[in-house]
């Protein structure tokens, strides 16, 4: 069987992807579609969205589906996973809500967000369609983590928290599900140059910055043998030296040396 054909196979026929108007979103969008993988995208932004839907329609033979809301909004999304009707094979949840700034200054308001569209919308997701691929015994799971939640991560503290716990959430339902033959995986991304990256960090790319393309690349080509991967070399090696080698208080400093001029 080709690896398109083994790929539509195993994670289709439907992906849903959360957070896909744009950056990394747009790229798994292009990727699945060239799959042969119908989509469901979700975004805030209908214009941005369309778009891209527009695109994918016109290039591949796939259907699209559309859905505007706000991940942060709980009964928006109780209300698109009561809406779901299709056979969704492959979930990436890879919208997430990161303000910069210390924690004294973040309004409680935004660490609440965080929770919620870093932690608690995908929890939802994941358990409501991990239900349909069991009993299909088959699909696949991405959670687009970050390396900033390795260790402590000063001015993206709570950000770089909630980056951890989708981690060590993929790690051990990799685990539970890889004799159901569902696959799990978490993207431990570096820094990725997406619009949401390009406006928050300086004009020079840090050490190991990829583009959406090569990450999705990466992590696709990832799904189903690993519970996690690092796109890029230095991003790996960076992340053996960090979360390996250095004291913690160590690599807790040198991440806010990276951070503490984000804006
Ligand atoms: N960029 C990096 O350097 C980097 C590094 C490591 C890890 N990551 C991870 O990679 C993922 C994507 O990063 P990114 O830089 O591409 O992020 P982004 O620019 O903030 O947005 C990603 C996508 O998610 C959508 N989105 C964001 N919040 C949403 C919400 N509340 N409801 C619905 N849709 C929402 C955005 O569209 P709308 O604005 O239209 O809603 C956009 O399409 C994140 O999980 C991030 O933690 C990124």
């Amino acid at each position: 069987m080709s690896k398109t054909k083994f790929f539509k196979e195993e994670y289709g026929p439907w992906a849903l992807i959360a957070g896909a108007s744009e950056g990394i979103g747009a790229a798994f969008s292009e990727a699945l579609a060239e799959r042969g993988l119908n989509l469901i995208l979700i975004a805030r932004r209908e214009k941005v969205l369309s778009e891209l839907a527009e695109g994918l329609v016109s290039r591949y033979s796939i259907q699209v589906e559309e859905h505007i809301l706000d991940l942060g909004n709980s009964s928006s999304v109780r209300d698109l996973i009561s809406s779901l009707d299709k056979e969704i094979g492959l979930l990436v949840y890879n919208a997430a809500y990161s303000p910069i700034g210390y924690f004294k200054d973040i309004p409680i308001a935004d660490l609440e967000n965080i929770v919620s569209v870093n932690i608690q919308t995908p929890l939802l997701l994941i358990k409501t369609l991990t239900d349909s691929m069991i009993e299909r015994k088959k699909g696949g799971i991405i959670l687009m983590s970050s390396l900033s939640g390795i260790q402590g991560s000063p001015k993206i503290a709570t950000y770089a928290a909630s980056k951890s716990f989708n981690t060590i959430l993929a790690e051990g339902l990799w685990h539970e599900l890889k004799d159901l033959n569902v696959d799990v995986l978490a993207c431990v991304a570096g820094a990725v140059r997406t619009p949401g990256y390009i406006n928050s960090a300086n004009e020079k790319d840090a050490p190991g910055t990829l583009d959406p393309n090569e990450v999705v690349k990466e992590t696709l080509e990832a799904l189903g043998s690993s519970p996690t991967l690092t796109p890029g070399s230095f991003n790996r090696f960076a992340k053996f030296i960090m979360s390996r080698l250095l004291p913690r208080k160590r690599a807790i400093q040198i991440m806010h040396n990276n951070t503490k001029d984000l804006k």
